[in-house]
């Protein structure tokens, strides 16, 4: 997927994704959040089910692997639905075979459901046998012998992170397929026996009644599957067609339309009795059960007519139920069933009930342990370039180090119980590796042993290896491998605390002559070397100084000979370049003639008055101007001049030009007409219209970039320190810069990647808990404060609220989202058009970013790409119409034909309940 993350780390990765690009971004959840794969379907195109209206995409946008095959036609039966008509099946070595879903919301309860119809696509007229996993969890075994049969697999499970992969797994005993796979999130109040470490994984879903009433989407708006089903001659069946209403807090939200079916004995003395067994397995030893029942009542009792009726399992009463008219009530378990292999449910009615007992619907669910943690993300995503890089097939699928058994092959890992497993040790030797180096091993940053000897490779040896810390084996000997050893390995090699090994590249530079680097990297580090105004030398001096020891003490490679000639001619006293500034100079009369006498006020900053001018060729400026009487500001002012001379990037204000003549000093700046991001949210100027949805975002995305690239494109990188939504500018097209550098600080990427200084800085609301705590701001300060403007973008309510008490908008936000209550959080102003998926996304992003310890916050360079991500997912709905948000989907009357009822297992499964 082409990502912004991808397209960073290699420039190779934007062409090979390149193909991919148009399918990747529809490979994204639907208006619902749904996503609905057709496995096997060839082509690029998808279609819409004739029962649901939902699309179904083809599936070669999520897995890479796998043939597709139709099933014989002999088993396609027109009732079912179409995705059953063809199967993606994963012949091959590979031990697991993984679909990808992408965009989702890590946290989030998703129901995943995986169907499967063998019908004879291979000709062999034997059913496999495979296993199924959720992430990294096992999920369920498949074993189905009829090849007629279609059969649902379905779970409930928490998605840790933004992507999830549903993996077959082959166990020996054939070929696995796949019929089609979904996707439907949930509330996280439904179903409360989720969590975190504990998915469920349903055993069976029953709607009693009528036999040919096959329950889904949209009656369904979570899509569950009802399956229907009653034994006419033991049961009645009882219905109505009044609308049954949930109970307050409902946390199953059973359709009216599943709950207005029931049966029951025909008189008050009988029983209902159902019953599932519950073998164990070596993959599930110790089965353990969740049973929820939905009752109402549906008939209208009159006089003293009663119906109380109590439910046992295994002769063991564990309930009383006498359910309410036309509301849907549920009896569940909390602590699980285990340790029988066969469970006996019978509802009986009580002494002085005169009416026989119902029931209206059932889940079974086994509880799936969702114990098993992934491999960490960094590290995931690297070796999963190195694999694109290289096209490593061979069982890398799924993730690298979980569980242990799949590990991949020639990998190590570790397994910490405090961290997620990482990567330890490489070992692609001869493995006809072509190409350069990927510097993506670089973000291994738990890799000890790299062993890349005997392929094919060439170029040059990364320098960033050198950063690998925990490296002390590095093979890379028979290569064609050129130019020189970076020094900062070589080092290491001497220090021996690396073992270095490359003979056998013969265009391999080992001699004296040429231990220098040869990437560019290092020359960057003297090209951007402040630009620096004349009259600026002095104040700056303490500032040179600080630079070139630090450059001094961290330069260990030497520049090639004429590049060094290049730089000798313009260094100056101090030995830096004095490269010519680019930037205009003018005096305090040019000001005045810009600005027509500093007559259009534009702002007032902490360091003086800010002025609207235009220049002889007719730009828009904003003139900056230090207020004489404010001593204080003069050094933040310099450090902002300084700054601004050597950065520039499109989400960054720029600077024309300055004024340094006699007492006064100024910055003159491009002109930013729509003003601060807080006048647009806080919508005091009534001449503004609302920021829409995907306006919010994109100047989000575009702010992220900004900050990204003072974190991370600046050399040395900055910090901002005064990240809030006064800071963010917005040009005449919206577009949005960065400005206010006056309290930046630069700090050294390699060693700390903090600063003490004595002094806060920051602004009320924005102000990082963690640098509060410590006076040590670093990168992750900006991130803080960045995630509070996130939430400003989302709710439209300033960071701190006064509700009649003060709070911090993020703990107002967390509060509503606690309870599930995204559209309480969401700025009304935008009048529900916008994509539910992607505000939550970005909302969840704004929270990350504003966790209390700064390493549980992401990087800038991950926001960026998330919110990329967000507004990948907005555009692909741009058009569409307001979507409809999560839990919110129109009830619609439509009886859907019954699907492919008498193929689903339900009555005839060994592990389901039947009657007696
Ligand atoms: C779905 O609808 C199309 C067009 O109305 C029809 O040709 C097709 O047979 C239908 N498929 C099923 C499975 O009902
Ligand atoms: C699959 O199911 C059949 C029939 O229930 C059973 O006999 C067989 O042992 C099962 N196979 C495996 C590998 O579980
Ligand atoms: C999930 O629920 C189970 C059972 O109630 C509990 O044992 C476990 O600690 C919970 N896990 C989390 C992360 O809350
Ligand atoms: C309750 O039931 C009894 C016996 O079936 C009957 O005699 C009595 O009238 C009923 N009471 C009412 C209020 O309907
Ligand atoms: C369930 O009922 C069957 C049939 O009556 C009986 O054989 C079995 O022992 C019961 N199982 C349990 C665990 O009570
Ligand atoms: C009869 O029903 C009432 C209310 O439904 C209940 O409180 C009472 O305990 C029941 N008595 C018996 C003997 O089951
Ligand atoms: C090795 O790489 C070179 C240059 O990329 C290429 O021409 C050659 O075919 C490769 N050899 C093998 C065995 O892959």
């Amino acid at each position: 997927m082409a990502t912004r993350s991808s397209l960073l780390l290699l420039s190779y990765l934007a062409v090979a994704a390149a193909a991919g690009v148009l399918q990747a971004a529809r490979a994204q959840p639907d208006s619902n959040g749904f996503i609905s794969i057709d496995c096997g379907l060839s082509g690029k195109a998808g279609y819409v089910d004739n029962a649901t209206k939902l699309s179904y995409l083809p599936d070669a946008g999520f897995t890479d692997a796998g043939t597709n095959h139709n099933i014989s036609a002999e088993y396609i039966s027109p009732g079912s639905s179409r995705f059953f008509d063809n199967v993606r099946s994963f012949p091959g070595a590979a031990l697991r075979s993984c679909y990808t879903l992408r965009s989702l919301v890590p946290g989030l309860k998703y129901l995943v459901r995986a169907c499967f119809r063998y019908g004879n696509y291979d000709g062999l007229r034997r059913p496999p046998v495979f296993d199924l996993y959720a992430g990294v969890n096992f999920w369920t075994t498949v074993n189905i012998t009829d090849p007629a049969v279609a059969h649902a697999m379905e779970a409930i499970v928490v998605v840790p992170e933004d992507s999830m992969q549903v993996c077959l797994v082959n166990t020996g005993a054939g070929t696995p397929y796949i019929s089609s796979l979904e996707l439907r999130p949930l509330k996280n109040s439904l179903y409360p026996h989720v969590n975190a470490t504990q998915g469920l994984a349903m055993v069976a879903r029953v709607n009693f009644g009528p036999a040919d009433t096959f329950i889904r989407y949209p009656d369904d708006p979570h899509d569950r599957t009802w399956m229907p089903w009653i034994d006419p001659m033991i049961y009645e069946e009882i219905t109505t067609t009044k609308t049954v209403q949930s109970v307050e807090n409902d946390v199953f939200e059973t359709p009216s339309a599943v709950m207005q079916t029931a049966i029951a004995p025909p008189n008050a003395s009988g029983t209902i009795y159902l019953h599932w067994d519950a073998e164990p397995t070596t993959n599930d030893p110790s089965p353990a059960f969740i049973t929820v029942m939905h009752f109402s009542e549906l008939q209208l009792l009159r006089g003293n007519n009663t119906r109380n009726f109590n439910i046992s399992i295994n002769n063991q009463v564990v309930g009383n139920i006498s359910p309410d008219y036309l509301y849907a009530d549920a009896s569940f378990n909390t602590n699980p069933y285990r340790g029988s292999s066969q469970y006996n449910i019978t509802f009986r009615a009580t002494a002085n009930s005169t009416m026989p007992p119902i029931i209206n619907a059932l889940e079974i669910f086994s509880i799936m342990p969702t114990v098993n943690v992934p491999t960490d993300a960094k590290d995931v995503l690297a070796i999963t370039t190195i694999k694109k890089q290289y096209k490593v097939k061979e069982n890398w699928m799924g993730d690298p180090c979980v569980p242990k058994t799949m590990a991949w092959d020639w990998l190590t890992c570790s397994y910490a119980i405090s961290n997620p497993p990482a990567i330890t040790g490489i070992n692609l030797s001869f493995n006809g590796l072509n190409g350069y180096i990927s510097t993506s091993f670089t973000n291994l940053s738990a890799l000890q042993y790299l062993n890349l000897s005997y392929n094919n490779l060439t170029g040059s040896i990364p320098e960033s290896l050198s950063k690998l810390s925990s490296l002390t084996v590095i093979d890379l000997s028979g290569n064609h491998l050129t130019g020189s050893i970076p020094s900062e390995l070589l080092k290491r090699a001497q220090d021996r605390s690396l073992d270095l090994r490359y003979d056998n590249n013969p265009d391999l530079c080992i001699n004296e002559t040429c231990t220098s680097s040869n990437g560019t990297p290092n020359l960057a580090i003297y090209i951007s070397v402040p630009v620096v105004a004349v009259m600026m030398i002095l104040l700056l001096l303490v500032y040179c100084l600080i630079r070139r020891r630090k450059i001094g003490s961290t330069n260990n490679t030497i520049i090639p000979h004429d590049e060094r000639r290049k730089h000798s001619q313009q260094v100056d006293n101090f030995g830096y370049a004095t490269v010519h500034l680019k930037n205009r100079q003018f005096t305090y009369k040019d000001l005045q003639m810009i600005t027509n006498n500093f007559q259009q006020l534009l702002g007032k900053g902490g360091f003086g008055y800010v002025y609207y001018g235009i220049l002889e060729e007719g730009t828009q400026v904003a003139v900056k101007l230090r207020s004489q009487s404010s001593n204080q500001g003069v050094k933040e002012f310099l450090v902002e001049a300084q700054i601004l001379t050597r950065i520039h990037h499109k989400n960054l204000v720029s600077l024309i030009g300055y004024c340094k003549d006699g007492e006064y000093m100024a910055l003159v700046y491009e002109y930013m007409s729509e003003g601060t991001l807080q006048e647009h949210i806080a919508g005091r100027d009534h001449n503004r219209r609302n920021l829409t949805w995907r306006e919010r975002l994109q100047i989000g995305f575009e702010s992220a970039q900004g900050l990204e690239y003072l974190h991370r494109g600046c050399n040395p990188p900055l910090i901002h320190r005064d990240v809030k939504a006064t800071n963010i500018l917005l040009d005449v097209k919206l577009q949005a810069k960065i400005s206010d550098f006056g309290l930046s600080k630069a700090f050294n990427r390699d060693s700390d990647t903090h600063l003490s200084t004595s002094i806060l800085v920051g602004t009320p609301g924005y102000i990082d808990p963690e640098y509060h705590a410590t006076m040590m701001p670093t990168s992750k300060s900006d991130v803080y404060g960045f995630g509070v403007v996130l939430l400003e973008l989302i709710t439209g309510k300033p960071p701190i609220l006064r509700v009649p008490e003060p709070i911090s908008l993020i703990h107002w936000v967390q509060q509503h989202l606690s309870h599930g209550n995204i559209e309480g959080v969401v700025d009304a102003r935008m009048c529900g058009s916008y994509e539910m998926n992607s505000v939550w996304k970005v909302a969840d992003i704004a929270l990350k970013c504003t966790a209390q310890t700064s390493t549980q916050r992401p990087t800038m360079t991950e926001v960026v790409s998330q919110l990329e991500e967000c507004l990948d997912l907005e555009l692909d709905h741009a058009g569409s119409g307001a979507a409809l948000p999560i839990g919110y989907v129109r009830k619609s009357s439509t009886i859907f034909e019954m699907d492919h009822l008498e193929r689903m297992p339900m009555p005839s499964m060994s592990s389901g309940p039947s009657a007696r």
